[in-house]
């Protein structure tokens, strides 16, 4: 049989092929709720312009809610001949109310329609995001709190660096997820506005009022630009690109919890409700969800460079290929809320081994800049002649294997005759934490600092 969407110019139906590679109510199912909050708006405003009649308009939304009912109970008969959501919900519309249903798309274009549908769906997403977001951070700030003066090493390459404080650490994840709130803050502003009315790709000629949809939906303003406003998909672009950004932000606190629950480092211990056993051996406690956040990051980085290779060849307006959009969006969506919930259960649940941290903080020679340090400051050293000085005191602890407050006095005077006992304050890692007071540094009263700033934005973000 011939569509009855299009059946018009149609002698036969799709091949079963055609039907199965064209379809898309598998996954587009899941902008049901957006589709007929659209619907509703539209069919609205179409009856006070007065291009549909009020009574139509009170069966068309009666309809449309009976079949919202009908999706959410799980009573509603999704078939795949009618392609997508849009048309599913239309054709239901009609068995419900009969002729009045075919009113309903009026200066419509599914084009406009599965554009503004999205357009919610992901406005509603980015609104999770952001929420999941902020409860990590808070997190971040409590664990942060508590181990504002826990000393840790600090590495570069790796290699043990400068001792920082755990709480500098934390607070290091802080920015970089505060940073991916205020992307999710921008892409919303400037995603927040409604394609509906641009019809098929050149609007209409019927007075619709596009402004009035546009509040009804809860968007700024229309779009100003009908052909881009069918066109466009930067708003799922940009979810992706943000997703991706934060999800490596994720991996990257996933290798470290990782690293850091080694035995051999032993820094964190993962709460029972956040690590795995084996099967075989008896002593293990596996990082498992650290790993696959790690690893789902994977995951909604292909689902950005898919979209991006979809789109990037795609001329002005709609094609199908833009049907592609949805299953990539709606994947890296619920793989992000499930990588953001578990790291902020996993972060809220570990424990902090301080005593590890603190010695591990001690050795690799992690306070030789500080003696470097020392010697500008009190003998007036270039830099560049203290850092080769240090790096002899370096050579000889290692040859003695010893760290480098347990030279003696002696051996680091014949190294250079102006070094004092006052030196051996600044070979604590404690005293190097808390001497590296610069805006920024890693001292616990900049850390307190960095807290309590974050703690007041965050009540406002
Ligand atoms: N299912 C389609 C999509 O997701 C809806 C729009 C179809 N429009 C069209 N002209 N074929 O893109």
């Amino acid at each position: 049989a011939s569509n009855a969407m299009w059946g018009g110019r149609f002698a036969s139906g799709p091949a079963a092929i055609m039907e199965a590679i064209n379809a898309s109510i598998d996954f587009d199912r899941k902008l049901y709720a957006q589709d007929i909050r659209g619907s509703i708006a539209h069919c609205e405003m179409l009856a006070e312009t007065g291009i549909i009649e009020e009574q139509d308009q009170e069966k068309i939304a009666h309809g449309l809610n009976t079949i919202l009912k009908e999706i959410e109970s799980g009573d509603f008969q999704f078939s795949k001949q009618l392609e997508d959501i849009h048309m599913n919900v239309e054709a239901r519309l009609a068995e419900l109310i009969g002729p009045a249903a075919g009113r309903l798309h009026t200066a419509r274009s599914r084009n406009d329609q599965v554009a503004v549908d999205f357009r919610l769906w992901v406005k509603d997403e980015f609104h999770r995001v952001a929420e999941a977001l902020k409860g990590l951070i808070e997190v971040f700030l409590t664990r942060a709190e508590e181990h504002a003066a826990t000393v840790m090493p600090g590495f570069t390459h790796m290699q043990t660096a400068q001792p920082v404080t755990f709480g500098h650490h934390c607070m290091a994840y802080v920015e970089m997820f505060g940073r991916d709130l205020s992307r999710v803050r921008d892409a919303i502003e400037r995603m927040d506005e409604s394609p509906l009315g641009a019809a098929a790709l050149a609007g209409t000629g019927f007075p619709i009022d596009r402004f009035r949809t546009a509040r009804a939906l809860g968007f700024r303003e229309p779009t100003r630009n009908s052909l881009d406003s069918v066109s466009d998909r930067d708003f799922a672009l940009e979810f992706l690109s943000i997703a991706s950004i934060c999800a490596t932000h994720l991996s990257r606190l996933a290798e470290e919890i990782v690293i850091w629950s080694t035995p051999q480092f032993g820094f964190i211990r993962l709460s029972d409700s956040f690590s795995t056993g084996s099967s075989i051996m008896p002593q293990k406690k596996n990082p498992d969800a650290a790993e696959l956040v790690r690893a789902k990051t994977g995951r909604v980085n292909g689902h950005l460079i898919g979209l991006l290779t979809v789109m990037k060849g795609l001329p002005l307006a709609y094609s199908k290929d833009m049907q592609e959009d949805k299953e990539a969006v709606f994947d890296a969506a619920e793989t992000l809320d499930l990588m953001l919930a578990a790291m902020t259960g996993m972060v809220g649940d570990m424990t902090v081994n301080e005593q590890a941290m603190q010695k591990a903080a001690g050795s690799g020679y992690s306070t030789a800049t500080d003696l470097a340090d020392w010697l500008v400051r009190t003998l007036g050293l270039p830099f560049r002649e203290a850092h080769h000085v240090t790096g002899r005191a370096v050579a000889l602890a290692e040859g003695k294997k010893v760290g480098l407050e347990e030279l003696t006095l002696e051996e680091l005077q014949a190294i250079h005759p102006g070094i004092t006992t006052d030196i051996f304050s600044v070979l604590s890692v404690q005293n190097s934490v808390k001497s590296r007071t610069s805006f920024g540094g890693t001292a616990p009263t900049e850390v307190r600092r960095q807290i309590d700033y974050w703690t007041k934005r965050i009540a406002k973000a």
